[in-house]
């Protein structure tokens, strides 16, 4: 990876992904791009940024011309509950888009990473320790998207070598950049909420579990799969991968050991509720940690120590600036 264009880069996992590709291979050979401007300094000051509409195939021939990037990370999506309220809105920006993203990626001969999702299993698939493959029946549009998605990674590199990999994410917890219109969200907004006001009313049944990964897990995972070998890639398109799973119930007790103090409570809001029941308990990512490796570092206790001093750290900053 020379020159790297990420797209949604103002976005969750994007604008950790464009600090984490500055700082390992230089902070003008990754070009962040999104149709919102990013409010962080840092992400705007660090290194180019492009506007991009992903809808707009002229507009994205215009920025691989300018700056030849080699590698496109394509991070520009709406997540799953936001895909229920505007499911128009998810097939244009998450199958429209990744298409003209995969075209520029044939025609300027670009690797391509293609974020997947748990999203893409449904009630149909085996709930618990979810195989690589599997019945892919999923009932959201986020999930349909992601399912066309991984296909047509899938065909890009068989019919035209296009080397295009992608990664299946759990719910990704993060303190830096908040998640928005997601089912997981809850287990970011949980450790803002103990921290601010020492309880949390969340909209997931407490029993409730689904896989998670800590962000800098996530980062890595991206990272290492485009630096792979492309002969150990058999599933390239893409890989079951998780770090822990976990329940409302059980995070929450996480989080007690921190803050004695802190309560949850429940206000099951029935359309995540259906989304989170749709998907699968638990994950099983083998294939991954045998075709190139992948090892998590973060399980919940120290994902849970580090998110609430890193949103403690962050609160006080922002507390002494004003
Ligand atoms: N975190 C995503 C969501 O909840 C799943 O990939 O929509």
């Amino acid at each position: 990876m020379k020159k790297i264009l990420v797209t949604g880069a103002v976005g969750q996992i994007g604008s950790e992904l464009t600090f984490a590709l500055r700082k390992k291979y230089g902070e003008d050979k990754v070009i962040a791009t999104d149709i919102r401007m990013p409010s962080d300094r840092d992400l705007r000051d660090s290194g180019p940024f492009e506007f991009l509409d992903c809808l707009d195939p002229h507009h994205i021939t215009r920025v691989m011309q300018i700056h030849k990037a080699d590698t496109i990370f394509h991070l520009a999506a709406v997540l799953s509950a936001i895909g229920e309220t505007k499911p128009n809105q998810a097939w244009q920006v998450n199958v429209n888009g990744l298409y003209n993203i995969l075209e520029a990626a044939r025609q300027y001969h670009c690797s391509l990473f293609f974020p997947s999702s748990i999203g893409v299993f449904g009630n149909s698939t085996p709930k618990q320790n979810t195989p690589q493959e599997t019945i892919q029946r999923p009932l959201t549009m986020y999930g349909v998207t992601k399912v066309t998605g991984e296909l047509i990674c899938n065909y890009y590199h068989k019919k035209f070598g296009l080397d295009s990999r992608g990664l299946r994410f759990p719910g990704i917890i993060s303190y830096e950049t908040e998640p928005g219109g997601g089912t997981t969200d809850y287990a970011v907004d949980i450790f803002f909420e103990a921290i601010k006001h020492k309880s949390y009313t969340c909209y997931l049944e407490k029993n409730c579990s689904l896989d998670m990964m800590y962000m800098p897990d996530a980062i890595r995972a991206m990272i290492e799969l485009m630096e792979a070998d492309p002969d150990n890639l058999k599933h390239r398109n893409a890989y079951n991968l998780t770090a822990t799973n976990f329940t409302p119930a059980k995070i929450s007790e996480e989080i007690k050991k921190h803050i004695p103090e802190f309560e949850i409570s429940y206000q099951i809001d029935p359309a995540r509720q259906a989304i989170a029941d749709s998907w699968p308990d638990s994950i099983d990512d083998s294939c991954a940690r045998k075709e190139w490796g992948w090892n998590h570092k973060y399980g919940i206790e120290s994902m849970t120590k580090d998110m609430l001093d890193k949103i403690s750290e962050k609160i006080a900053r922002a507390d002494k600036s004003q």
